[in-house]
């Protein structure tokens, strides 16, 4: 395994493994590498010759006090990764990604306002233009991203496909504790209090996957109920409850698959979960 810190480097060690003919997948992460991230790398070692992954906290997609908070275990992450096979790990510092001249975005604007994107068109355009540089610095024919976080895949999707980037975007269920908690760099920070009180979010998702289930469309109801469950637990502030139509992401369009979405501050800490339902009534993303 290599570690690469060089942008410049990396995109000439991996032309040339292209040249010979290899093919490349890349999981792109923000490190403090867990079991969610580590069956990315699974599904990525399964069929490509070369695995590469990036590990960069990508300063622009925080806030200040956030990206200070953020944890991190780069010795920790190059270990799982030399035991999960991976070829090559991208280590950029910021200023190699960023020079004083950045000045490029990525927006995909309609997208980036649903589900709540609104409030933080920054972070998903932050989120986009580091993608679309890891994208451009690898040139991976696969690249690997969870369910975990559906707006993130579905903007990464649209962009992939706006701007022909020649790359298959391929999404991974979402790996749970035991309990049901969504796996997350971010459960670290959490006390043993805030750890269960985060309990409520898997507890409002199959408490909404019932009734979408059970047939209703009555969209607004469910997210008042699960607004009024996450109200009950004094330590969980509500961010984001949201049911709309998985593809669109559209409150009012009904297609195959139902997303419900929820995204909660407990202890200050931003986590979220998801599931998405298919009208056949068979739960996906499991
Ligand atoms: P990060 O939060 O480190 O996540 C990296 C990838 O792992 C993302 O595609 C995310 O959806 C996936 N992931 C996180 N938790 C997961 C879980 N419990 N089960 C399955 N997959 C999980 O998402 C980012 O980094 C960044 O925004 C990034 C795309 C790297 C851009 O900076």
């Amino acid at each position: 395994m290599r570690v690469i810190s060089s942008p410049r480097k990396m995109n000439k060690i991996l032309l040339e493994e292209k040249m010979a003919g290899k093919s490349i997948g890349l999981v792109p992460t923000l490190g403090y590498l867990h079991k969610g991230h580590i069956a990315l790398i699974k599904r990525a070692r399964k069929i490509n010759d070369i695995v590469a992954v990036s590990i960069f906290l990508n300063p622009k997609q925080f806030s200040a006090k956030a990206f200070r908070k953020y944890p991190k275990a780069p010795k920790q992450d190059l270990n799982i990764c030399k035991a999960e096979g991976v070829d090559y790990v991208f280590m950029p510092n910021a200023g190699s990604m960023y020079p004083e001249s950045f000045d490029s975005s990525v927006e995909v604007p309609q997208l980036i306002g649903k589900l709540n994107g609104n409030s933080i068109r920054w972070h998903y355009r932050a989120v986009l233009t580091v993608v679309a540089k890891l994208f451009n610095i690898i040139q991976p024919n696969r690249a690997y991203f969870g369910k975990k976080d559906p707006h993130q895949l579905a903007l990464i999707k649209r962009m992939v496909l706006d701007l022909n980037f020649p790359i298959k975007i391929i999404s991974v269920p979402t790996k749970r504790a035991k309990d049901g908690l969504a796996l997350s760099s971010r459960n670290s920070l959490l006390t043993p209090e805030e750890r269960e009180a985060a309990l409520v979010i898997p507890k409002v998702i199959k408490a909404a996957e019932i009734k979408v289930k059970g047939g209703s469309t009555d969209r607004k109801a469910i997210t008042k109920t699960m607004t009024k469950m996450i109200d009950g637990v004094s330590s969980v502030k509500l961010d984001f409850v949201a049911v709309v139509d998985a593809d669109s992401l559209d409150a009012d369009r009904f297609g195959d698959d139902t997303l419900i979405y929820v995204s909660v501050f407990v202890g200050g800490k931003k986590l979220t979960d998801n599931r998405v339902v298919n009208s056949s009534r068979q739960s996906r993303n499991k």
